[in-house]
């Protein structure tokens, strides 16, 4: 309790710090009112900040790194700030105009974070693990998955269910035939959920199409060991009696 007061007192600190250190007038406003008010510039600042995962210093020049009175908060130079220009107009764009023509009325507004969800790039956990798998190949993606899981596990970033890699291995299988990135896949997959029963199903399909049904046998009867009555499993079973 005493160590999170302190932190909040650190916290309203710092934030008094930078606001102290942000000018009341702004330059070069393309897309946000040009009157905006230094509290809600701010706001909106932070809020791009929270919904993104990044520092003021992503989109901002900061002349001398850790030194916030260094910033050129009106310079374009970094690369993100023209992307996010683009980003709010979409956004105002979808409120103002898509969204009630798709649904009438709607009292939700979409903000970044409804799409970024506190990370840079929204794509979801199995497309990014797709992209890079294609990319640099099965052990990055293997690496790109725990990496993401121990720094995202619970903020809500990422879909960590078993879903996700089930996805992602029926997807190697399917459209690029990786059949044993496919199954580097599944095991991942069961490491990480020791409980799910269709992953050892997708085991024994593997199996079967090495045309290993002793190996498949075993992974049906994993299977039946977690859930005793799955009907998918139960089926496999009795289409490999002889
Ligand atoms: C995702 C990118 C992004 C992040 C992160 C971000 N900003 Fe901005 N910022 C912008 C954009 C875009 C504009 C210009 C908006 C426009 O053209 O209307 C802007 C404008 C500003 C301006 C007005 C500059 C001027 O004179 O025109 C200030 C001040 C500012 N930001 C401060 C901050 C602070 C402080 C932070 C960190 C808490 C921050 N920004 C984080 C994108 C960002
Ligand atoms: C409707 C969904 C959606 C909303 C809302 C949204 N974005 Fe994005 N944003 C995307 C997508 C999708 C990408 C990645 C595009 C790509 O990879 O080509 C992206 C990329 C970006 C990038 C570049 C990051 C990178 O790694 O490439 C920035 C910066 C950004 N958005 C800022 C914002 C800001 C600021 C807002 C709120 C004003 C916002 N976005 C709202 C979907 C959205």
């Amino acid at each position: 309790m005493k160590i999170f007061a302190l932190s909040l007192a650190l916290l309203a600190l710092l934030a008094a710090g930078a606001s102290a250190q942000v000018p009341d007038t702004y330059t070069n406003l393309k897309v946000l009112p040009q009157d905006i008010g230094k509290r809600e510039l701010l706001g909106t600042m932070k809020s791009f900040s929270a919904a993104l995962g990044m520092r003021c210093s992503d989109c901002h020049v900061q002349k001398i790194p850790g030194d916030f009175s260094s910033f050129d908060w009106s310079s374009d130079e970094k690369p993100y700030k023209e992307i996010a220009r683009g980003m709010i107009t979409m956004t105002k764009e979808i409120n103002s105009n898509l969204l009630p023509a798709a649904t009438g009325e709607h009292d939700f507004q979409v903000r970044c974070v409804t799409c970024h969800r506190g990370v840079e790039n929204p794509r979801t956990l199995d497309n990014l693990l797709l992209k890079t798998i294609s990319k640099d190949g099965i052990e990055s993606g293997e690496t790109k998955y725990r990496d993401l899981r121990e720094n995202y596990y619970g903020s809500g970033s990422y879909d960590f269910t078993p879903m996700t890699l089930a996805t992602v291995a029926e997807t190697l299988a399917q459209t690029t035939g990786d059949m044993s990135g496919a199954r580097r896949m599944v095991e991942l997959n069961l490491e990480m959920n020791p409980d799910h029963a269709d992953s050892y199903l997708m085991l024994a399909q593997f199996d079967l199409a090495a045309g290993d049904k002793d190996a498949a046998r075993v992974n049906i009867d994993k299977a039946l060991a977690i859930v005793p009555d799955h009907g998918h499993a139960q089926r496999m079973l009795q289409l490999l009696e002889p």
